[in-house]
Order: C-alpha cells, then sequence, then structure tokens
C-alpha cells in the first residue's frame, strides 16, 4: 500500500479540517513547545489518559462530572488561574517538568492549551489519532510502520495565528524517517518542504530554533527557559501516544 504524506503548517490549514473526509486518514500532531511533548512527558511519568479540550470552560465542565481529574493547560505560556477560571486555579500548567509519577501516575488529565489542544480537536473526524514530539519520534515511526495508513497528515499546532519552526522541523524528520524506513511513501510539497527545513537544521537545532518565536520566548523566562532543552531531545521516551478503540488519547501498547 502506497502512503501519501502532507504536512499542515499553520492554524488556518488545522482549523478546516473538519471540512475533510479524514476517514482514511492517520493525522499526527505536534506541539514540540510544548503540549504535545508534555503530553509524551505525562504518559512516561504514567498518567492514564488525556482529555484534550479547546476551552477551559470545557475543562471546568469535566471537572464537574468527575472531582477525580486533574486540569492540566497554559494560557498566554502559563497556568491557568482562579483569576481566569472564576475561582478554580489549575492543578498543572504546560511544562512537561512538571508532569511526575507522585502528581500524574494513574490520573486522568484534563487539558487545554492555545494552540496544541484545538490541534487535536480538530482532527477529530481521522480514522486514528497520534501525539508526536522529538521526544517520541522514533516510536511514532514505528507505530506507523506497524499500521500503515493511506494517508498521513502532519498537524502542527504553530504558534497563536501562525506556523512554527520547531512543529516543521519535528514533521520534517518524521518525513525523513518514514522515507528512509516505509518503501512507499509518496511526500507531498508541504513534506518535501518539511523535510528539506528538516534536513538543514539537524545539525544544530538549538541554533536552529534562536529566531523561532516560541522557544526564544520560553528561553527569556526563567521559569520555563529549560522547557526548550527538554523537549528538543529525541527519542528519549519509546512508545507511541494516540487515541484507543474509544477515542481517547493514551499511551500505545
Ligand atoms: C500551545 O498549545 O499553544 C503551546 O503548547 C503553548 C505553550 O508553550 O505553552
Amino acid at each position: 500500500m502506497s502512503c501519501t504524506v502532507e504536512v499542515l503548517f499553520s492554524p488556518a490549514e488545522f482549523r478546516a479540517l473538519p471540512e475533510r473526509d479524514l476517514r482514511h486518514t492517520t493525522c499526527v500532531v505536534f506541539d514540540v513547545l510544548r503540549a504535545t511533548s508534555t503530553m509524551v512527558a505525562a504518559f512516561a511519568a504514567g498518567a492514564e489518559r488525556i482529555i484534550a479540550v479547546g476551552e477551559i470552560a470545557e475543562a471546568l465542565a469535566w471537572k464537574q462530572r468527575d472531582a477525580d481529574v486533574l486540569l492540566a493547560g497554559e494560557r498566554g505560556g502559563w497556568r491557568i488561574s482562579a483569576a481566569q477560571t472564576g475561582g478554580v486555579d489549575f492543578h498543572l500548567g504546560n511544562s512537561p517538568r512538571e508532569f511526575l509519577p507522585p502528581t500524574v501516575a494513574g490520573r486522568t488529565i484534563v487539558m487545554t492549551t492555545t494552540n496544541g489542544t484545538r490541534a487535536l480537536r480538530a482532527c477529530a473526524g481521522a480514522a486514528r489519532l497520534l501525539i508526536c514530539s522529538f521526544l517520541n519520534l522514533g516510536a511514532t515511526v514505528s507505530c506507523l510502520s506497524a499500521q500503515p495508513s493511506e494517508n498521513l497528515c502532519l498537524v502542527c499546532a504553530g504558534t497563536g495565528e501562525n506556523a512554527a519552526l520547531e512543529d516543521a522541523l519535528a514533521a520534517g524528520a518524521l518525513c525523513d524517517r518514514l522515507a528512509t524506513t516505509l518503501p512507499m511513501v509518496r511526500l507531498v510539497d508541504s513534506a518535501a518542504l518539511a523535510r528539506a527545513a528538516w534536513l538543514q537544521a539537524r545539525g544544530n537545532l538549538p541554533e536552529a530554533l534562536q529566531e523561532a518565536r516560541n522557544a526564544r520566548r520560553l528561553l527569556s523566562l526563567p521559569e520555563l527557559r529549560d522547557d526548550v532543552e527538554f523537549c528538543l531531545r529525541q527519542d528519549v521516551f519509546r512508545f507511541a501516544a494516540g487515541n484507543d478503540a474509544n477515542g481517547e488519547l493514551r499511551r500505545l501498547p
């Protein structure tokens, strides 16, 4: 079976996904800085499942229905506070370094972030959905090789309304590994572009990302700057993550 790979770079593109027929498409979502890296770190720390929601109000409604869930997420990069919710402080922000076993092991996390969880929600119609980051890139390639899909749509969450270089590079790295692993891969122009960018940047990723908007911002904040180095490590976690048969986001076996 041949596998056609495309990359969506910007929020305007992922917002159009609900109009498309994705029943024969696997979507792979990247928000390297930081939502998908944080989700992967949460699963590595033993989180049971993640419910991605677009809005703070949806997260609060989940908590009303199930008092046991942990609330996580950010606005403007910072943990959501009582002032933004009318009284409820979220348990966790969007830093992967916060998601540690004593807090998250065995727990359900309801998460809302500016771009990452919205990109995930936009893929709701896909046959399969994977959460990817540099941290679990190799395991994601193995998962896609074990169960190849006719159409792969790599969805970059971006920063604000714009494309984000770190997401495009991670999508490009996946394209490169797929092209060298799967026999019948066809990269459409957007995927070829992402791959070319990756091949140019891969020798020095931190340097390549010096000018990336979200990386620059995080690096300028003492509390969050270490997230950048954390998220740029490759293949630290040897598992894929994505939706299970019930459509819930989990670490995949
Ligand atoms: C997002 O979902 O927009 C991001 O992960 C932003 C962030 O770095 O917190």
